[in-house]
């Protein structure tokens, strides 16, 4: 037996027992005739004890022991004279008898505690020992925690969980697919799903009603905090439902995880917005409600009242009012000025007006606008004295306002107003069907193919297809989008058009999705669903911005896994046997 408790286990109603202990050695410390060890498990961390005065051999052994030995020792419990409040096991302590090390182990390259020495790229090339921390591990518990209630919440609604391939053809989601190669079938390539969409329609056409899966997807698209290229999806598809039926089960599924894994009770129904009003209040699908800041549109204030070109041949100026940051210096000024103007925001400059005790307003426009101008400002946005008016202008409206959706984000977070404890739920519906691409010359579904337009909209299809709404919700949780779905088109004739609008070819839309559009024809009930994005839910539980950390083993910004060194070449007999021939250009 290697143990007989965890080392997260004893307490002091244990005194006197007589107990086995296996786990890793934390760090030894040697105080006059004693050596205190910290053995550490999964569970938690149990002091041992060794007296020099009573088995010198053995209190020998244990100076010997380096970090990260693994070790097993057999001793008895006994109550500890300085308690560690901040230890579950800190009341006790185990006066050791025997010592076996079960495996010696090379000094780690950091740290293995709470607040670790490593930098980012050395606990990933170690992650297995970067995962020995405590709070990366609960990330990692959390985790199953969720998968767990994900599970059982599903199981009680009716789901079945079903598999899907894996190796699969290419399923449109936006991204690139990531392909392998085929060597039973030369030249032929696979794509790994970057969703499971098109096998869930037909499992609703094999007459499931009601499947999930927690299923991992790939896509090959530019990394962020919040994107990983291989991810996992809570997947989930329904028959014989319409929109309000879906959001009324995810957002019972959210309220319970809330619920079991915080203990927070959140409020049904959640808000729902349309992607329009979201776009014109906070210049985002996805916007952070934990606080106000709203999108304020100035055009009306400004245009065509000086001889101010930035203003006068803007299409947008918007503007946000940041209460009680009129004291902010020229020094944070020009710092919000440089914020947006980073080429990834790509503003060309901040115009800035503070509202005084007195009332008055001083802007960085003052040469251009006078009093009656700036007045009319700070009554358009229900500025009061100690405000801070930020604006930005632009030829482009929807490139604008993203980035004062931009702007309005920062100085949520300047301002402490994106508490991690405080959770902002809200659907976003309504979104267009299409959206025009300039790298593709045409228009582009922007959720999926699939998703059916909404009812009133259907003969906008032939004459203004850009102004068709789709039947499409997403979830947002403080700004992260959590999930998203749509009601899905299950007659043929209707398929045909959204591909004939997407500008397929009836040979190509044949090709690609002969199999779904062949599927509807043997009786497709009116189904829907959700993909929920399981990273992004743990993350937001454990109150982390990156969903790296709750992911085991995941990959940098570059989407390399530093630990396997992956990606890597192949060998020549590797690609021989598929018929690959490497051609790198530059
Ligand atoms: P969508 O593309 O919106 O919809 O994806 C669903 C959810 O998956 C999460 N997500 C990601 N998480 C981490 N890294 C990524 N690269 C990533 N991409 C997406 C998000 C997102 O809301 N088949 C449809 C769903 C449906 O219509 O039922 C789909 O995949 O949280």
């Amino acid at each position: 037996m290697f143990r007989s408790h965890t080392c997260g286990e004893l307490r002091l109603s244990d005194a006197g027992k007589s107990v086995t202990l296996s786990g890793w050695v934390q760090r030894t410390r040697k105080m006059g005739g004693m050596t205190f060890v910290d053995l550490r498990d999964r569970y938690g961390i149990t002091q041992l004890v060794f007296n020099e005065e009573v088995d010198a051999p053995l209190c020998a052994e244990a100076n010997k022991l380096g970090r990260e030995f693994v070790i097993q020792i057999v001793g008895k419990v006994a109550e500890r004279s300085n308690k560690n409040s901040n230890l579950a096991t800190g009341e006790i302590e185990i006066i050791v008898d025997k010592l076996n090390v079960l495996n010696a182990a090379l000094t780690p390259p950091f740290t293995i505690e709470e607040n670790s020495d490593g930098g980012d790229d050395l606990r990933m090339k170690y992650r297995y020992l970067d995962l020995r921390r405590s709070n990366v591990r609960s990330n990692i518990e959390l985790r199953h925690k969720m998968t767990m209630e994900v599970r059982r919440y599903l199981d009680s609604k009716g789901f079945l969980e079903i598999e899907t391939p894996m190796l699969i053809g290419s399923t449109p989601e936006g991204a690139r697919d990531f392909v392998v190669p085929s060597r039973m079938n030369p030249g032929q390539f696979y794509a790994l799903p970057q969703s499971p969409q098109t096998l869930k329609q037909l499992l609703m056409v094999a007459g499931m009603d009601r499947y999930f899966q927690i299923v991992k997807c790939f896509r090959d698209e530019d990394l962020r905090a919040d994107r990983q290229p291989e991810f996992t999806q809570i997947d989930c598809e329904m028959s014989f439902v319409e929109q309000e039926d879906i959001i009324q089960m995810f957002e019972g599924m959210a309220k319970h995880l809330f619920k079991e894994i915080r203990g927070v009770e959140i409020k049904e129904p959640f808000l729902r917005i349309s992607w329009d009003e979201a776009m014109r209040r906070f210049g985002s699908d996805k916007p952070d409600m934990r606080f106000g800041m709203e999108f304020v549109e100035l055009k009306d204030v400004f245009a065509g009242k000086a001889d101010f070109a930035v203003f006068n041949d803007a299409a947008y100026i918007g503007g946000i009012c940041a209460k009680g940051c009129a004291n902010y210096t020229r020094k944070q000024l020009d710092q919000l000025t440089d914020f947006v103007k980073r080429p990834q925001i790509g503003a060309k400059g901040l115009v800035y007006a503070r509202v005084g005790e007195d009332g008055s307003v001083k802007s960085s426009v003052d040469k251009f606008y006078g009093a009656d101008v700036l007045n009319e400002l700070k009554a358009k946005m229900s500025a009061e004295p100690g405000d801070l008016i930020l604006i930005l202008s632009g030829p482009d409206i929807m490139k604008t306002r993203k980035q004062l959706c931009e702007l309005r984000l920062e100085m949520g977070n300047q301002l402490g107003l994106r508490d991690k404890n405080k959770f902002a739920l809200l659907w976003v519906v309504d979104f267009p069907m299409f959206e025009w691409s300039d790298e593709e010359n045409r228009l582009m579904a922007m959720h999926h193919p699939f998703t059916h337009p909404n009812v009133e909209d259907i003969a906008l299809l032939d004459t203004e297809p850009a102004g068709v709404r789709a039947d499409a919700y997403d979830m947002v949780c403080n700004g992260v989008e959590v999930g998203g779905g749509s009601i899905r088109i299950h007659d043929p004739k209707l398929q045909d058009k959204m591909f004939e609008i997407l500008g397929f070819t009836e040979e190509r839309a044949q090709e690609q999705f002969g199999f779904l559009m062949n599927a509807f024809k043997y009786g497709a009930p009116p189904h829907g669903g959700l993909a929920y994005g399981l990273d992004r839910w743990v993350s937001i539980f454990a109150g982390l911005d990156s969903i790296r950390d709750v992911i085991a083993f995941p990959k940098n910004t570059s989407g390399r896994d530093v630990m396997l060194d992956a990606p890597s070449t192949i060998d020549q007999k590797q690609l021989d046997e598929l018929c690959l021939q490497i051609d790198i250009k530059d």
